[in-house]
């Protein structure tokens, strides 16, 4: 792996975007909703450092590309605790790719009438974007390339990591052979 953002870079962006957070909201309680899992420990960190009256809620979403084509179906896992009508919501994410996740949370939250809702996201893919959103805060604009750490997981691993760095393959083969061998140690050897 090669580093790309490194956990004093992480630091002083959260810092900093908890600051601005911190102006925007004033004199408001929002509700953070943590996108499950990976955005955990940018929220965690985030709301460390917010010097505001707030509450956190997590959903979880899956999106599943279908086939060559660009579209994807979105399906909610876990909802929301609680009622977000006429409350101040922040969507807090781990990383904005196509945007079809945000683009079906946004429609699915805005449903229930709060009263103001925005986004945060600590990376953000530009480059491959498929739906349009309109992100008010974001950390580090990336390059369009597969990232891991902070949060980020490939196959669920690697999310420990304190720092982000672009995936190479070595990474994906290191996983790949303790699959291997752990199949390899399951199989039942005939008496
Ligand atoms: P989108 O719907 O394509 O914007 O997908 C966003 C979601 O895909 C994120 O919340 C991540 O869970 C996952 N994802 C996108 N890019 C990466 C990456 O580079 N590393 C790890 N997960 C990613
Ligand atoms: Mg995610």
């Amino acid at each position: 792996m090669r580093v790309l953002l490194s956990q004093r870079q992480i630091e002083d962006k959260v810092s900093e975007m908890a600051r601005t957070i911190t102006r925007d909201f004033l004199g408001k309680t929002p509700v953070l909703v943590g996108i499950l899992k990976g955005s955990v420990f940018f929220l965690s960190d985030l709301i460390r450092r917010l010097d505001l009256d707030h509450e956190v809620d997590f959903i979880s979403i899956s999106s599943y590309a279908s086939g060559v084509t660009s579209s994807g179906t979105v399906r909610m896992l876990k909802d929301l605790d609680h009622d977000i009508s006429g409350r101040d919501v922040l969507i807090v994410e781990d990383i904005i790719d196509s945007g079809l996740s945000l683009s079906y949370l946004r429609k699915n939250l805005l449903s229930r009438n709060p009263r103001s809702l925005s986004i945060a996201t600590l990376l953000d893919k530009r480059v491959a974007r498929e739906r349009e959103i309109y992100v008010d805060y974001v950390g580090f604009e990336i390059e369009n390339e597969f990232v891991i750490g902070y949060g980020l997981d490939y196959a669920e691993r690697y999310r420990e990591l304190p720092y982000v760095a672009i995936m190479e393959e070595d990474d994906a083969a290191a996983i790949t052979g303790e699959f291997s061998t752990a199949s390899r140690a399951g199989k039942a050897t005939p008496a």
